[in-house]
């Protein structure tokens, strides 16, 4: 059989996310429904034909999708399934056997999975807690890139952490990843779910030649269901893609198409990113709070996304934590071994209802209390 190394997190979630009774492994936010996106235009969606859409999607679409990188076009986008199809279909053009791939951890581990099966090898940077914030570690980054790296890829807002990068840590990947001519791929799917102000967190797209971003509904947008995801991408390298494209899924679904088309429309995705924002900051006080009184774990504050990542103190393994928590307490969360990092430490989503947040985070209370 092929080799791939297990996509341990995708794995565990789909085992167990549906057995447990608290299910804090999710980095979303409570689903959108379609009546409240579309409102009275929901019953127009029974009139749309189930019949195949363009392998590319719509026009329309791919437009709206543009106006929300600066500088891109339609021809810039492709729609596909999910970001996860977007990160596979991007690696498996830009990577073949000898190249290496720099990737940023903690991270969502598909693009690290993917280094290994489509490369070479993966060399992974870190971010570091320095202060209030998560730091790019840049002498990691600059050990990580090397003349055989042919992309650099982030996350950015980052995946467990929340952390988004400044301005200075962007240009820093930009100018390391030019110094060798290698893609800088950015996996943005959290970009818009900001915890504070107004503004989203800047993207990467338009900031070199060699630019890739994945995103899609899944994440900010609250519409995972729809599996929903796009590549921006210079003209060329979206032929490229659009090759591979064929060999997997085809087209994006036809729903998922005309709904990504309304949603990515400025002053639709206006209401539909008020309305996570608002979510996760009604939510982060029930986290900090619960995590204030119960001492005995720590998190730098998330500056995007419905997730936190936290350190604990009791002297055991963050996987045996994480397993106790789902044997014993019915509590699912996702250990940071499963984000490429050996420490005490786990993810929890709070994206979802308060008061089952704040069960499960009683439940994760109790165990913690009695390890000491
Ligand atoms: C950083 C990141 N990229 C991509 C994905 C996959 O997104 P989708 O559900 O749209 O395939 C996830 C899901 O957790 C993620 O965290």
């Amino acid at each position: 059989m092929a080799r791939i190394d297990l996509f341990e997190m995708e794995r565990m979630q789909s085992l167990y996310w549906h057995r447990v009774e608290y299910d804090l492994s999710e980095s979303g936010v409570v689903p959108m429904t379609l009546r409240e996106l579309l409102g009275a235009d929901a019953d127009a969606l029974l009139e749309a034909p189930l019949g195949y859409p363009l392998s590319e999607g719509a026009e329309e679409t791919r437009a709206a999708v543009a106006t929300w990188y600066p500088g891109a076009t339609a021809e810039h986008v492709t729609l596909c399934n999910g970001g996860s199809e977007a990160n596979l279909l991007v690696l498996w053009t830009l990577l073949e056997p000898g190249d290496r791939l720099a990737f940023m951890v903690p991270n969502y581990l598909q693009g690290w999975g993917l280094g290994r099966h489509f490369g070479t090898a993966t060399d992974t940077f870190g971010l570091r807690r320095e202060g209030d914030r998560w730091a790019l570690d840049l002498e990691a980054l600059e050990r990580a890139v090397t003349a055989r790296t042919k992309v650099v890829m982030v996350c950015n807002p980052n995946n467990p952490t929340g952390a988004v990068l400044t301005e200075a840590e962007m240009e820093a990947v930009i100018e390391v990843a030019e110094r060798v001519g290698a893609w800088i791929v950015a996996d943005e799917i959290y970009r818009g779910a900001e915890l504070e102000g107004e503004a989203v967190s800047p993207t990467f797209w338009g900031r070199a030649e060699r630019v890739v971003v994945t995103s899609g509904l899944s994440k900010a947008f609250g519409m995972p269901g729809l599996r929903s995801g796009w590549i921006v991408a210079p003209p060329e390298l979206i032929r490229e893609i659009w090759v591979r494209h064929d060999y997997t899924t085809l087209t994006p679904s036809a729903i998922s198409d005309r709904i990504t088309g309304v949603a990515l429309r400025p002053e639709v995705r206006e209401r539909v990113l008020a309305r996570t924002r608002g979510i996760v900051r009604a939510n982060l006080p029930v986290l900090a709070g619960w995590a204030g009184e119960l001492g005995r774990v720590s998190f730098l504050p998330p500056v995007a996304g419905a997730i936190a990542y936290l350190a604990y103190d009791p002297p055991i393994e963050a996987r045996d934590l994480a397993e106790r928590l789902r044997l014993e307490q019915s509590v699912l969360v996702v250990p940071a071994d499963m984000f490429g990092v050996r420490e005490r430490a786990f993810r929890v989503g709070f994206g979802y209802d308060p008061e089952y947040l704040r069960k499960g985070l009683e439940r994760i209370g109790l165990v913690l209390r009695e390890l000491g």
